[in-house]
C-alpha cells in the first residue's frame, strides 16, 4: 500500500547550486529557501560546510544560515563530512546535519578524499558531537545503484554502509542513486536488501534523474513502504565529483505525481513553481521539471 503522505527533503539550495558553474549570489540562494518554505515544504538542506577549495559554490555557508528566514516547523539541515565542518556548522547556528557516505571506494575518495572505512570513522566522530549537542543527523549513502567510476554497485555495499549509519545514530537514511543510472528493477532489488536491516520507515531515497527513471524509481520505493523523498526544485543538481550526473528528480514533478495519487505533501505546488521560476531566471537557465514545462495546466 502506498503511503497516505510524503515527507519531501528539498534539497535544491544544496545540491543543485553546488553544481552550478558560476558562483551564485548569497542574497539569490537565500530568497530561494525562503521562497521555498513558503510553498510548505518541511525540510530544505540549505547549505554544506566543506571546503571551499572542493567546493567553491558553497563557500558563502555562513552568510547563508545568517540570512534565510527560519519558518517554524521547517528543518534547515546542511552538509558536514566530518568533525571540522560539524562544528563550524553548529556555530553557525545548524539545528540538523547530514552525513554523506558512499556505497562504492572509488567515489568516496574523489569526493571526500577517504576510504569507505575511514569515512565510517570520521562519521563516528560527527555522530558523538552531534549527540552532545542533541542535533539529528541524517545518513547519506551515495552510488547506491551505479557508480561513475565503478559501474554497477552491489546491494550488499549498500547495505553495508546503511546499517553502520543507522547503527551509529542517524534517523533517516538517504539512499542516493547519485548519476541516475538506476531502474525500478535494480531500485527494489537495493531497497529489498536495505530494508532487511534498515526499517522502511527510517530510509529516503534520493533519485538523480539523469536517464529519466527517477519518478519510475520513486513510485517503487512509495510502493515499498518509503515515505521520505528527496528532490530539488526545478531538477537543479549534480555532483561535481560524478561526472555527467544531471539534477534531481524535479520537486514539482514528485509534488505532482504524489498528489495525483492522493499523497499528502503540504506543499503548494504553485508557489513551489515560483520557486523554480525564481531561480531558472535568475541563473538563466531552463528547468528541467516536466510539470514546470508543460504548457496546458489543468
Ligand atoms: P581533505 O583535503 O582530505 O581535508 O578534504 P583535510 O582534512 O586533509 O584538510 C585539508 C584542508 O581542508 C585544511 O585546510 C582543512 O582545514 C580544510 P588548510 O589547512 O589546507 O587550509 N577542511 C575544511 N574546510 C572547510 N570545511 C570542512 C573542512 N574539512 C577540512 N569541513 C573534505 C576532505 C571532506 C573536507 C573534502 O573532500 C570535501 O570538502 N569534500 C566535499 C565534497 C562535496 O561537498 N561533495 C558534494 C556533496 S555529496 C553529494 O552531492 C551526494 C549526495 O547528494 C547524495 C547523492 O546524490 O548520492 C549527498
Ligand atoms: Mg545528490
Amino acid at each position: 500500500a502506498l503511503p497516505e503522505k510524503v515527507k519531501i527533503v528539498e534539497v535544491g539550495p544544496r545540491d543543485g547550486l553546488q553544481n552550478e558553474k558560476t558562483i551564485v549570489p548569497t542574497e539569490t540562494k537565500i530568497h530561494l529557501i525562503d521562497m521555498l518554505s513558503a510553498s510548505g515544504l518541511p525540510v530544505i538542506e540549505a547549505t554544506s560546510f566543506v571546503s571551499p577549495k572542493w567546493v567553491p559554490q558553497m563557500a558563502d555557508q555562513v552568510e547563508v544560515m545568517k540570512g534565510i528566514q527560519r519558518k517554524p516547523g521547517v528543518s534547515y539541515p546542511v552538509l558536514t563530512p566530518n568533525l571540522k565542518g560539524f562544528q563550524a556548522a553548529l556555530t553557525a547556528g545548524a539545528s540538523e546535519v547530514a552525513i554523506f557516505g558512499a556505497a562504492s571506494e572509488l567515489f568516496s575518495k574523489k569526493n571526500i578524499n577517504c576510504s569507505v572505512d575511514e569515512s565510517l570513522q570520521r562519521f563516528e566522530e560527527v555522530m558523538k558531537a552531534a549527540k552532545e549537542a542533541s542535533v539529528p543527523v541524517r545518513g547519506y549513502v551515495s552510488c547506491v545503484l551505479g557508480c561513475p567510476y565503478e559501474g554497477k554497485v552491489a546491494p550488499e555495499k549498500v547495505v553495508h554502509v546503511a546499517k553502520r549509519l543507522y547503527s551509529m545514530g542517524c534517523y533517516e537514511i538517504s539512499l542516493g542513486d547519485t548519476i541516475g543510472v538506476g531502474t525500478p528493477g535494480s531500485m527494489s532489488e537495493m531497497l529489498q536488501a536495505v530494508s532487511r536491516e534498515v526499517p522502511v520507515g527510517a530510509l529516503a531515497v534520493h533519485c538523480h534523474d539523469t536517464y529519466g527513471q527517477a519518478l519510475a524509481n520513486i513510485l517503487v520505493a512509495l510502493q515499498m513502504g518509503i515515505s521520505v523523498v528527496d528532490s530539488s526544485v526545478a531538477g537543479l543538481g549534480g555532483c561535481p565529483y560524478a561526472q555527467g550526473a544531471s539534477g534531481n528528480v524535479a520537486t514539482e514533478d514528485v509534488v505532482y505525481m504524489l498528489h495525483g495519487l492522493g499523497i499528502q505533501t503540504g506543499v503548494d505546488l504553485s508557489k513551489l513553481m515560483d520557486a523554480g521560476a525564481f531561480i531558472c531566471r535568475t541563473l538563466n537557465r531552463k528547468t528541467s521539471s516536466k510539470v514546470a514545462q508543460a504548457t496546458c495546466k489543468l
